[in-house]
């Protein structure tokens, strides 16, 4: 141990947890660990080289005391009862002032509560969405924090140099108070599930219409991402139809389980939207998507019990092109959702949102950066009330020229058998929101039949009940 103090402490040397705080470290802050495992503490000390600028030890003590003041002290810990047990052991030791961000994907309200907790005894917490996974956290994640603004003038320096840069610019900003950054990044997760479903079932369209191989489809994925496509997701999709197997001579994608797990944060997105009555549904699908991979056994059961359709020859070009098409259109339609649901959400928890500030640390280091984004950074960055990206001047063309290639594509998929679930999804919200007029007023008018719930009007002001039955 060194008398120097250091500028950064971080608990949980895990992956990302060391990963993140070498980043640290890279950018010129000193960084102290903490995790109750020896290995980790010792393997992260080995990795920093010089104890001055990364060191680490196993005593909560020691790493507390090692910290410059107000203490930044980071939690890469699983969501849960971890954090608050973390925040407990940490408590006494701590400083007024001082500040635990929690970097985890922990649950909104659980950041509330901890936020709320914590301001009683004078400390500062954080809750900050990080994204990128691994390689993110060593190369540069964006970051999506919330929590008192003052306080996040102490940490702004240090999460602006490790952050991913897009043009220059940091992804990361000061998103709003209490849990705004994690109720941001748990959208981020829900459109993430949206944009993996829609690449997912693209795939199974190109491999059963038109038996796609592997290889063909690596090329089909990599030329998409040298287009307006362009996203982490499509670009991992290209090359993990290039993996070899280790075990066997065949491709990697065609001996994995097609059974989907998930932590939670798409199914809480969706939970969320429908509290707050807001539309998702292709982030909805996405999650009762994995849901029905879950049931593989049913699935293979009922798939001798019913005859599919047959296939019919379709035009490979034709349909690749289509693919790109209906596949843009899908994620345009995945990203206005989950902007709509934070536009709402900031108007129901008063995080204050500036939606063109977060599309803007979305476009690097995130698991759904794309190309999209820079657009959608532009979109909200000229009307900052937009109230669904649908309605963007900027988007109106985009979404116009590639439509009826979704229609295409999922009446194909209806005709022939094939589950296109996240773009039907996508294409009904389009369908649906650019409607007019919908035939909900006949759900008033059966409601207000059997319970009396009343009705509005067209033509006139005020509420109507209407004695139906003769
Ligand atoms: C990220 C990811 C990350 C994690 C997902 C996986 O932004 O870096 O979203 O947080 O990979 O939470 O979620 P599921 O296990 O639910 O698919």
């Amino acid at each position: 141990m060194t008398d120097k103090k250091y500028d950064f402490g971080l608990v949980g040397l895990g992956v990302m947890g060391r990963n993140f705080i070498l980043n640290v470290a890279d950018n010129g802050f000193s960084a102290f660990g903490n995790d109750l495992d020896e290995e980790k503490v010792n393997a992260l000390i080995d990795e920093g080289g010089d104890t001055r600028r990364v060191n680490a030890d196993v005593d909560a003590a020691v790493f507390v005391e090692a910290l410059s003041k107000p203490r930044k002290i980071m939690l890469l810990v699983p969501a849960g009862k971890i954090v608050d047990a973390v925040i407990e052991k940490l408590l006494p030791m701590l400083d007024k002032g001082d500040i635990i961000i929690d970097g985890g994907n922990s649950f909104y309200s659980d950041t509330d509560r901890r936020e709320a907790y914590l301001k009683e005894k004078g400390v500062n917490f954080f809750g900050a969405g990080v994204s990128g996974g691994a390689k993110g956290a060593r190369k540069g994640p964006s970051i999506m924090p919330g929590g008192n603004r003052e306080a996040y003038q102490h940490v702004k320096p240090i999460f602006e140099a490790v952050a991913a840069k897009y043009e220059g610019e940091p992804c990361v900003a000061y998103l709003g108070p209490k849990s705004a950054g994690n109720y941001v990044k748990m959208v981020h997760n829900g459109i993430e599930y949206g944009l993996m479903q829609l690449t997912s079932e693209i795939y199974d369209l190109l491999k059963k219409a038109v038996g796609l191989s592997n290889e063909e489809l690596h090329k089909i994925y990599s030329e998409w991402n040298n287009g307006r496509l362009q996203s982490f997701l499509v670009e991992i999709t290209s090359e993990i139809f290039a993996q070899k197997d280790e075990l066997t001579d065949g491709d990697l994608v065609d001996v994995i389980l097609d059974k989907a797990k998930q932590k939670g944060t798409g199914k809480w997105t969706s939970q969320n939207a429908m509290d707050l009555g807001i539309p998702v549904p292709t982030i909805d699908i996405a999650v009762s998507m994995r849901q029905i991979s879950a049931l593989r056994d049913e699935r293979i059961k009922a798939d001798h019990l019913y005859k599919k359709p047959v296939l019919e020859a379709v035009n490979k070009e034709a349909l690749i092109e289509k693919a790109e098409k209906a596949l843009y259109f899908a994620f345009i339609m995945a990203y206005a959702q989950g902007m709509h649901q934070l536009a709402d959400a900031s108007a129901a928890y008063g995080y204050e949102l500036n939606l063109g500030e977060i599309a803007k640390i979305w476009r690097a280091g995130c698991i759904i950066r794309a190309a999209l984004l820079a657009d959608i950074t532009k979109a909200y960055q000229e009307e900052p009330e937009l109230q669904n990206l649908l309605l963007s001047n900027a988007f109106v063309p985009k979404v116009r020229s590639t439509v009826d290639a979704a229609r295409e594509l999922v009446s194909y998929g209806a005709t022939h058998g094939i589950p296109l679930p996240g773009l039907s999804n996508a294409l009904t919200y389009f369908d649906a929101y650019t409607s007019q007029r919908l035939p909900l007023n006949l759900i008033q008018a059966q409601r207000d039949y059997f319970g009396s719930h009343t009705y509005e009007r067209l033509d006139r002001e005020g509420t109507f009940h209407t004695e139906w039955e003769k």
